[in-house]
Order: C-alpha cells, then structure tokens, then sequence
C-alpha cells in the first residue's frame, strides 16, 4: 500500500486532498461559492482569470468534472486545453514529474484526474504552478467541498449536522471524512469491512474533527449509520479502474443499497450521489429521482465550489 502522507508543500497553494481546503480557507471557500451560485452575472461583470490558461489533464473518463471545470474557468475569462486518457500518459509515456515541469511552462494552473495519488502528489511537486485534485483512487476533495456546499445550501449550516455514508470505502468518502471533519460534521460511514475506509485517512479527519467539534464514526451497518442522519450518501460500488473486481463487489456491496427501506431509519433525510450512479446497484430509482434527492444540486455546486477554488488560488484578493 502506497504510504500516505499530508506533508505541508511549501511556496505554490495546491489542493491535493480536502484536508488542504482547511489551509485554503475552508469557510471564505463557501462563502464565496454561495456569492458565485447567487450572482451568475459574474461571467459577463467580471473576468478575474482573464488571460490565464488552465490545463485539466484526465487520464479517467468525466462528465461532471470535466464541464464543471470548463464552464467555470470560461465563466470567469480564463481558459482551458483538455488533455484526455489517451494523450500525455503520466508515469508510462514520462514521469509525474516531468508531466508537472512541463505544463507548469505554459499555464497558471493544471487540474488533474488520475488513478495513484502518488503520481499526483509527484506531479504537484515538480510543478511551479498550483495543482488542483480532480479525482484520484484516493480523494475527491473537488466533490467533497461542492457537498459541503449543498449541505449549506438545503440545511442553512453542516456544523453538528450528521451525514451517513453507505457503500465503499473509497476516494468520495475519503474526501468527505476530511472536509467533513473541517467542517464541523458527524460523519457516520457503513462499509462491508473488507472495504472500509483507510485507517491512515479515518485517523487524520478524527484528529481534525476533535479541533472543530466534527466527529467520525466507522462501521459496518448500514441502518445503524443512517439512523437520525441529516443526510444519506452513496457512490457506486465499483469505481473507474476495478472493473476486474465488479463481480465480487456486486456480491459483497449487496446489503449496502441505499433504498426505501434503508431510508425508513432517518425519514427527513437528504439523499446525496456524486454521480454517475449505478442506478438499481448502491441506490433504487425511486430515491435517487425522489423528493429528498439533492443529487443535481451537488452537480451543479462543483462549478461554483471549483471556481472559488480557482479564484483563491490564481485570483486571491
Ligand atoms: N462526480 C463526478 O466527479 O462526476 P464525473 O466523473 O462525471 O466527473
Ligand atoms: N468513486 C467513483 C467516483 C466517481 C465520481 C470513482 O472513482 O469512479
């Protein structure tokens, strides 16, 4: 297992993880996203990334991500090249590194979706510019602050507030314990054990959590998790790069739906996927098209929790 660390990177402003949304200035993230979400106009008022160039180098496929990033910068004046999966190659066709040295030559700032952190983590080193996470196979920090806002958006605060989270133990999870534990949440997650979250990341939101009176709670039952729960979150159960494992995945995630009946233990709940979704697999039909689904709104919140990520990082002031 690769070794995890959060180490502090000196001079250029990265968000590698969401635990770095708390050196960004988790709340002036929000604030100035709701700013963004309430005054639209901005993209024909204001063009504060006017002249920059971004690059978003995907080596995963993307719908909301890849939009969200790209409406965005354009909204803002600044502009962006779509590197995709088949194109640079990072670490077979030349290293991270070399990939970061290289785009930092020509643009302000170079979003990145990829599979090893490592390799992003290498990347962000090398470059001169800041690098921002767009999904690895051990965070999404982008998704995880456009959550944040959606919580903000439908219950008024997330402090205090309790979010479930029910399937795997994956990148959308690890990213939610991290920003969660900024923000002040309860953050409750039910996995099969085999597919918990990583130990190394649960101990670093529980050390956060306890300076921001959030709290972190792991186990393996769903009802358990969701019961009294202000929110209910799912992510499907086979993530872009195990494929080869969606057979045994399917047989171990099964008591794992997020349906009906699950949702019986917390009546008033929120109903919350990143997306895509699996529909009939982590989640039924009829609750992620129900009343209490939030799901558009968290897609629609990426662009504006990413443009205030933009601004503070190339625009700050
Ligand atoms: N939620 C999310 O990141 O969606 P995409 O994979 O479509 O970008
Ligand atoms: N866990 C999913 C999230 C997709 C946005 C994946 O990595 O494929």
């Amino acid at each position: 297992m690769a070794v995890v660390s959060f180490p502090a990177r000196a001079g250029i402003r990265h968000l590698l993880s969401a635990a770095d949304a708390g050196a960004l200035g988790l709340e002036r993230l929000m604030v100035r996203s709701e700013w963004l979400r309430r005054d639209r106009r901005i993209r024909r008022v204001a063009e504060p990334l006017a002249g920059l160039h971004v690059a978003l180098l995907f080596e995963k496929p993307s719908l909301r991500t890849k939009m969200s990033f790209e409406v965005g910068i354009a909204a803002l004046g600044g502009r962006v090249t779509y590197l995709g999966p088949s194109e640079v190659g990072i670490g077979k066709r030349e290293s991270a590194a070399d990939v970061g040295r290289n785009l930092s030559r020509w643009v302000d700032a170079i979003v990145v979706r990829t599979f090893a952190h490592a390799g992003l983590e290498e990347l962000a080193d090398a470059s001169t510019v800041p690098v921002i996470n767009a999904l690895t196979d051990r965070e999404h920090p982008c998704q995880a602050l456009a959550d944040l806002l959606t919580l903000r958006q439908h219950l008024g605060s997330s402090r205090g507030r309790r979010l479930a989270f029910v399937g795997d133990g994956n990148n959308v999870v690890h990213s939610l314990l991290l920003a969660g534990a900024l923000a002040g949440l309860e953050v409750r997650v039910a996995t099969p054990w085999r597919y918990a979250p990583d130990p190394q990341i649960v101990g670093r939101a529980r050390q956060i959590a306890a300076g921001t009176g959030g709290a972190v709670a792991i186990g393996t039952d769903p009802a358990e998790a969701v019961t009294g729960a202000d929110a209910v979150y799912t992510d499907v159960w086979t993530s872009m790069g195990a494929e080869a494992e969606a057979a045994e995945r399917m047989a171990a995630f099964g008591p794992y739906q997020v349906n009906a009946e699950l949702l019986a233990h917390a009546p008033d709940a929120l109903v919350m996927h990143c997306l895509p979704a699996h529909r009939g697999q982590e989640i039924t039909d009829e609750v992620l098209d129900g009343p209490r689904s939030v799901v558009l709104d968290q897609a629609e919140n990426r662009l504006y929790a990413q443009q205030a990520v933009l601004l503070e990082l190339l625009a700050a002031g």
